[in-house]
């Protein structure tokens, strides 16, 4: 069969690792370097699958974990799967589900099996094994499926991350032998904490099994930032370039252009929509709270240069109007402000290294001094 994925590289950085490409998926294309949205419970929550295409997001995540406990990876699949479900046509990427029972579930044991945890829904025991994972991520459909890892906490010690990092490998070849569909591309995961030699033998190890796609993980879990860029700069220019590189958690501008520079290509965060239930909006690289007294009586656009349909048609005031009235209507207009501000940042650093002035151009965010937004 001949595979429904492909990465194409359009252009790379003469002054850098970035490269500009489109990944191809039975669901549609992704230009990257792209941004995508999390749409953790089937849902990028507050917009609409029609908002959120306007955006310009082409791929969005949603996650094993949250949706197996709810509603059930057999409702999704009755459904007819993850896309017709909630109504998304477009390219779809499920998380396998390990990194959120560590953040967010109680009473987690984990063996070389798998981890069982406690339902925070209904108090149930529940075991994720990485055949589980897959089995469930099967059920759902994504284009991208992650594989099932260990992602080790920060700090931790070198010995505690190696034994992570050799089940996350175990863990990662019992996931391909449990994989089932030819439709869906199961990318691998590369852990090592802040070891970069661990970080490289993963790599390499990773490498070896010529999965369609890589990813980052155990970054942005409480190390300093300055660790960030010293890991992926040492990970990720030792994944294939001719497949695609995914940064997992990340989003902000900093690091996402740092990442970008050494060859990322994807990115994920919740920030554009947390943000924007705190009534937070990021204007022109910068952080803004709607709440604050200046916005009260400002007739303005949120952002003069956005094209969004929230800024083309609302103002400053009354956005500050419904933050403040914790009106429903404020989530869905900031974040898709939110939305549309990050895709597009990404879009510009791709438009950038299709013309090759990426350095030149994102300078400031290279800087060691970059602010972090
Ligand atoms: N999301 C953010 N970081 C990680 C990680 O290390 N593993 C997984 N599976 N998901 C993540
Ligand atoms: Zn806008």
């Amino acid at each position: 069969m001949i595979s429904s994925f492909s990465f194409v590289c359009q252009a790379c950085c003469t002054n850098s690792q970035a490269r500009a490409g489109v990944f191809s998926t039975p669901h549609g294309e992704v230009e990257t370097p792209r941004f995508m949205p999390v749409g953790t419970l089937a849902t990028v929550k507050t917009v609409t699958p029609q908002q959120l295409q306007a955006t310009g997001a082409q791929m969005i995540l949603a996650n094993t974990y949250h949706l197996h406990l709810q509603p059930g990876e057999q409702i999704v699949a009755g459904a007819g799967g993850l896309h017709k479900f909630m109504a998304w046509n477009g390219p779809i990427l499920t998380d396998s589900g390990g990194f959120q029972v560590f953040s967010l579930s109680e009473l987690r044991k984990i063996t070389e099996n798998g981890v069982t945890f406690r339902s925070p829904r209904d108090g149930r025991i529940i075991e994720l094994t990485p055949e589980k994972s897959i089995q469930i991520q099967n059920a759902l459909g994504a284009d991208v499926i992650m594989a099932f890892d260990e992602c080790p906490p920060y700090p931790a010690t070198r010995e505690d991350v190696e034994l992570a990092t050799e089940r996350t490998y175990r863990w990662l070849k019992r996931c391909i032998a449990a994989h089932q569909r030819q439709d869906q591309a199961l990318f691998g995961i590369v852990q090592g904490g802040v070891f970069l030699d661990l970080r490289q033998e993963a790599a390499i190890s990773l490498t070896q099994l010529d999965l369609p796609g890589y990813a980052i993980g155990g970054v942005s879990v409480g190390e300093p930032p300055e660790l960030i860029e010293k890991i992926v700069r040492a990970t990720a220019p030792m994944l294939p370039a001719e497949k695609p590189r995914y940064l997992m958690g990340v989003g902000t501008y900093r690091e996402m252009v740092q990442a970008i520079a050494a060859g990322v290509d994807l990115f994920d965060c919740v920030i554009p929509t947390r943000w924007a239930r705190h009534g937070t909006v990021v204007v022109g690289g910068e952080r803004w709270n709607l709440k604050n007294a200046q916005f009260r009586e400002d007739f303005t656009p949120l952002d003069e240069s956005c094209d969004c349909y929230t800024c083309q048609n609302f103002t400053r005031a009354y956005l500050c109007h419904l933050v403040r009235t914790r009106e429903i209507l404020a989530y869905t207009l900031l974040s898709i402000h939110n939305i549309t501000e990050l895709v597009r940042f990404t879009q510009r650093i791709r438009e950038a290294i299709l013309r090759d002035r990426f350095t030149e151009e994102f300078a400031q965010w290279l800087a060691p001094t970059a602010s972090s937004l």
